[in-house]
């Protein structure tokens, strides 16, 4: 499986923030937001990664993450000039998915908890799984309709009159036929190839699942100043209280076997005297104690 990070888009809910950082590199607490859709892809396995971005941002970018080789990854970059749709990034990165089945998760989402993703990753084969998260306000969102069967019944882009509850969040996987969907797909009357519609021709072939996220699992987006205050004050108040990061990529890859022991150590030893450091020297020091032990 290989992996798409969407970090385009003009950011204008975030002005003047955006003037001269775009939004995905905004401070989620105490990193960039586009580390948290990193480590969710990182999490679930997938170590060849794109990232798009608008041909402004996108050497910013490149300066934060460089090629992935430090983390034990394979990044590249693709340039979107215009948003023109979230769909459209599956067709930027034709060449980057090749034969591959891939997964799409938008730069300003953030997941925590849950074990829904995992087991998503480890029995997906073939068609489109998305999830459908409850949240208060689905008219923001896609939404999916459940039928009696507990099979997905309809989605619908922003509906003004939501037909459930449950929103769809940033994250899609998908197969191979997704490049040949979205080749054939039209721009919507906002004048962007949708994601949902890319679900929804899912949908009709009768190959797109959907998994309901349980209560205990949080799906954060970042989009205006109040929600990226509130994802920021969410990761502040889980770290403090666990002592374990959100969103860390350089653990992440090390807990998922990208990144050796001595890889990791190195890696925090060349960073300066920070908290970010410390957590990590203190991950080292676990791991290095836990190894001796067993
Ligand atoms: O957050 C989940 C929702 O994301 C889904 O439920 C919706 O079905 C989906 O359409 C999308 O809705 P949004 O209104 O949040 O989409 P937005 O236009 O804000 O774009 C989401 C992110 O993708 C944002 O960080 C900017 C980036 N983006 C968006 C577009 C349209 C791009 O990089 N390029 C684009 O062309």
């Amino acid at each position: 499986m290989k992996g798409i990070i969407l970090a385009g888009g003009t950011g204008s809910r975030l002005f003047p923030l955006t003037l001269v950082a775009s939004k995905q590199l905004q401070p989620v607490y105490d990193k960039p937001m586009v580390y948290y859709p990193l480590t969710t892809l990182i999490e679930n396995g997938i170590r060849e990664i794109c990232l798009i971005s608008t041909p402004h941002d996108l050497p910013r970018y490149r300066q934060l993450l460089g090629d992935g080789t430090a983390w034990g990854l394979a990044i590249e970059y693709r340039e979107q000039p215009r948003p023109e749709g979230i769909a459209q990034a599956l067709l930027i990165a034709e060449s980057f998915i090749g034969e591959s089945p891939v997964t799409l998760i938008l730069g300003d989402n953030l997941f925590y908890g849950g074990t829904e993703f995992r087991q998503a990753f480890a029995e997906f084969q073939a068609g489109a799984l998305i999830f459908g998260c409850h949240v208060h306000d689905p008219e923001r969102y896609g939404v999916v309709e459940f039928g009696a069967d507990g099979r997905a019944k309809s989605i619908e882009e922003k509906p003004k009159k939501p037909r459930s509850n449950y929103a769809v969040p940033g994250l899609y996987l998908y197969d191979n036929q997704v490049v040949g969907i979205t080749q054939g797909l039209k721009p919507s009357q906002r004048g962007e190839l949708e994601i949902t519609d890319v679900n929804i021709a899912y949908l009709r072939r009768g190959q797109l699942r959907v998994a309901r996220l349980s209560r205990g699992f949080a799906w954060l987006d970042a989009g205006t100043s109040s929600s990226l205050h509130e994802a920021s004050a969410f990761v502040q108040t889980i770290e403090k209280r666990q002592g374990i990061k959100v969103g860390c990529p350089e653990e992440a890859a090390f807990l998922r076997g990208f990144l050796s022991l001595d890889q990791l150590a190195t890696l925090t030893s060349r960073m300066p005297n920070c908290e970010y450091r410390d957590y990590l020297a203190g991950v080292v020091a676990e791991a290095r104690a836990l190894s001796k032990g067993g």
